[in-house]
């Protein structure tokens, strides 16, 4: 991929590029909807990523282009920008901007950007674009900025620049994967440990369900402003800065502050799928897969019936999952409304599993997923020759 991004920088600028990087995606294996209220999430990254070629330029120009769409900014270099349109070069632009009111200096850059990760699916292309301009960002002016302060900087972005109200996970996900390893991450402290992955005979499945979504204009803001109105209600009673800083118990004592079915669904979500995390933390470290897959089963559950952010394409392939004996595991993974949903399957039965869902899936919607066993890989990183 390197050699034929490299081709098409020389072809589009007329020189070299000077530098290389790459950046992941992620899956969460669970703890949905939970990082924007304090919650502990556990994602990995993935192999499939976004790549950058760049080299600077005396003009002061930043000059983007990306071979996964065909359009293409050139903007001369200001104290700061705002975002224009729905371009995917905001997000580029959005970090510049970050870096330039942080007072560094920077100038003129060609970059090219191609990524492999299907977009709107839910596996963080957002963030990984976001991440990787950042950790380029760094290298290329030497500035001197943790991968941590990187996804706080990625996370403004999402909030400020683009408008879309997400939380950490994503962002600390694709900067600080590590091979094999899940994340634990508590995202109010940002404690993290790295937890081993090893999922035995099984494998992780990614199924994308082909529905593609944009966050700025899904419901994701919605629910982050029904978790606002329901913590500001049970706060009259309990002493929490965060949803997730209620266990279910002192959550069942309270519930009735909230005195509206709806929110009273979306908190009730919260408080037990941060409990399914802390669950699902003990099981796999005691090696006990199969419970780590009813606690997968139990968040897609929750997501469907109480914080509604499913939908029939992951219900459908979820519902496949539950039907095949050597799936023991399965539910969305992001933020839902489409996008990708992950399953734990039986390694010598994947492809089966792959050709049966895929019928299932095509005859309930209409058109084919997409389904790939995936590797749990590193995080942001330079591409060395
Ligand atoms: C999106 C957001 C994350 C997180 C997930 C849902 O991916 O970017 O911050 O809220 O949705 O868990």
């Amino acid at each position: 991929m390197k050699e034929d991004l490299k081709k098409k920088f020389r072809e589009l600028f007329g020189k070299d590029p000077e530098y290389s990087f790459f950046c992941p995606g992620r899956v969460n294996l669970i703890g949905e909807h939970i990082d924007y209220n304090g919650g502990k999430v556990m994602p990995c990254a993935i192999s499939l990523g976004t790549y950058l070629v760049v080299a600077k330029n005396a003009d002061k120009l930043f000059r983007f282009r990306c071979m996964n769409f065909p359009e293409t900014a050139d903007l001369h270099l200001q104290s700061s920008y705002s975002k224009t349109g729905k371009e995917w070069f905001n997000y580029p632009l959005g970090v510049i901007n970050e870096f330039l009111k942080d007072g560094h200096t920077i100038s003129g850059l060609d970059v090219l950007y191609y990524g492999n990760l299907p977009i709107g699916a839910g596996l963080s292309s957002s963030a990984s674009i976001e991440v990787l301009t950042a950790y380029a960002l760094k290298i290329i002016y030497g500035i001197n900025i943790s991968n941590t302060d990187i996804a706080l900087l990625g996370k403004r972005v999402e909030n400020e620049f683009i408008g879309v109200n997400s939380g950490i996970m994503d962002q600390f996900a694709v900067a600080m994967g590590k091979e094999h390893k899940a994340i634990l991450l508590n995202c109010d402290s940002l404690d993290y440990e790295y937890l081993p992955f090893n999922t035995g005979d099984y494998i992780l499945a990614i199924i994308n369900s082909n529905k593609q979504r944009t966050l700025a204009d899904s419901k994701y803001n919605e629910r982050f402003a029904e978790c606002g109105k329901a913590l500001k209600l049970l706060k009259k009673e309990l002493s929490a800065e965060n949803l997730c800083d209620i266990d279910t118990r002192a959550f069942q004592d309270s519930r009735h502050l909230i005195n509206d079915p709806v929110l009273e669904k979306r908190a009730l979500h919260v408080v037990s799928e941060n409990e399914r995390v802390k669950e699902a933390k003990e099981v796999l470290s005691a090696g006990n897969l199969k419970r780590f897959g009813e606690l997968m089963y139990a968040s897609h559950q929750s997501l469907k019936e109480l914080y509604e952010v499913s939908g029939k394409e992951l219900d459908t392939i979820v519902e496949f999952c539950t039907t095949y004996g050597d799936c023991i595991g399965a539910r969305m993974t992001g933020a839902g409304f489409g996008g990708c949903a992950i399953a734990l399957v039986k390694k010598d039965k994947f492809d089966d599993f792959a050709r049966q869902l895929m019928t299932y899936y095509t005859v309930k919607i209409g058109y084919e997923p997409g389904v790939f066993a995936s590797a749990i890989g590193d995080g942001v990183r330079e591409v060395k020759a």
